[in-house]
């Protein structure tokens, strides 16, 4: 007879974890000196390089690193295992944002083996899921990125929200603000806030994830900036953070954290700082409806799933 156990994952878990992603990865590519995807062998490629095909979970060690700063910043993660095995994974965020998510669980990952899907562990684990969001006294459950929408709708999920990364500028404005650096605080700091530009899982998550060393130091990837500010528009402070990615050097992928709605005076100044600090665009990763002149939608999109927990 088999033997399901849903828990807890540690550490420890991260070869096995490593193991259940890496086996729904079809092809691995590295990319060229143009930034264009090339086929290659895993055994050939550095951890960067393994990264970029799928995120942490692409090495046993990035694995590790991953989880143990996902737990240290009050991430959940559960492990399936099955006949002592650990065959799936899922990785969880709460938050409180305003309307509509407020306080939010956010499943940002469900991946089980390719050679055991389809044997009820997905459902086990949304199951275990939906359990740590009423222990948390959540008022929604989210999948900001869904891959296999029919299978969330099947657990009560409905789409609820489109989002798209835009491409705007970077450019100078006279428009007054001020910045100070930002402290690599815990996501208390911006509890309760918005996160209208760099939503991608939900404010807890991206908090986590845009915190200094949140990747682990890859001589290749040294050279990339991560800027942090507290802007002051008027009487507004919000939290903004610049992270460039490896994908598109110069281009700085864009947060704000922010009490109140993004104004265009927030944005002027966003840019402007942007321009100063040398990087070329922005992308702002924003609800589709974001109406801007000078944005541009490139094809990047995730359909968001929601389930409301409670009236
Ligand atoms: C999608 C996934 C998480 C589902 O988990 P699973 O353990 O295979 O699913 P279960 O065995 O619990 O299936 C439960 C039901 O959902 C259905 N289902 C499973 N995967 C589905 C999918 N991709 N699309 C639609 N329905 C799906 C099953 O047919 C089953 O239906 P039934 O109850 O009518 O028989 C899993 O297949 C997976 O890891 N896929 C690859 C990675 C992925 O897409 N992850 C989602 C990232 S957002």
């Amino acid at each position: 007879m088999q033997k399901i156990i849903i828990r807890q994952a540690t550490v420890t878990d991260a070869p096995a974890i490593s193991a259940v992603h890496c086996s729904t990865v079809a092809r691995w590519y590295a990319l060229d000196a143009n930034g264009v995807e090339r086929p290659a062998r895993y055994n050939d490629l550095t951890p960067a390089q393994r990264w970029l095909n799928g995120g942490p979970w692409m090495d046993a060690e990035t694995c590790a690193y991953h989880l143990r700063r996902l737990i240290a910043g009050g991430g959940q993660a559960l492990a399936a295992e099955l006949n002592g095995r650990v065959v799936a994974e899922a990785e969880l965020f709460t938050a409180d944002e305003p309307e509509p998510y407020s306080r939010n669980l956010n499943l940002s990952v469900l991946y089980i083996h390719r050679n055991h899907q389809g044997q009820n562990l997905g459902s086990l684990l949304m199951q275990r899921a939906f359990e740590l969001a009423d222990e948390q006294n959540c008022e929604t459950f989210t999948v900001a990125c869904a891959e296999a929408p029919d299978f969330y709708a099947k657990h009560g999920l409905r789409h609820a929200a489109t989002y798209t990364r835009f491409q705007l500028s970077a450019q100078t404005a006279k428009i007054d603000y001020l910045v100070e650096p930002l402290p690599d605080a815990p996501y208390d700091l911006v509890r309760g806030w918005g996160l209208p530009i760099g939503r991608y899982q939900n404010a807890g998550h991206d908090w986590e994830r845009t915190r200094p060393h949140a990747a682990p130091d890859f001589p290749e990837w040294r050279g990339l900036r991560l800027e942090r500010y507290w802007l002051a528009v008027g009487d507004e402070r919000s939290a903004l953070i610049f992270e460039e990615s490896p994908r598109f050097p110069g281009v700085a992928d864009t947060f704000l954290f922010t009490p109140s709605p993004l104004t265009p005076d927030t944005l002027a100044a966003i840019r402007d700082r942007a321009a100063r600090s040398g990087f070329t665009h922005l992308h702002c990763f924003a609800p589709a409806d974001f109406k801007h002149p000078d944005a541009m939608p490139l094809d990047y999109v995730h359909r968001l799933f929601m389930k409301r927990l409670r009236a």
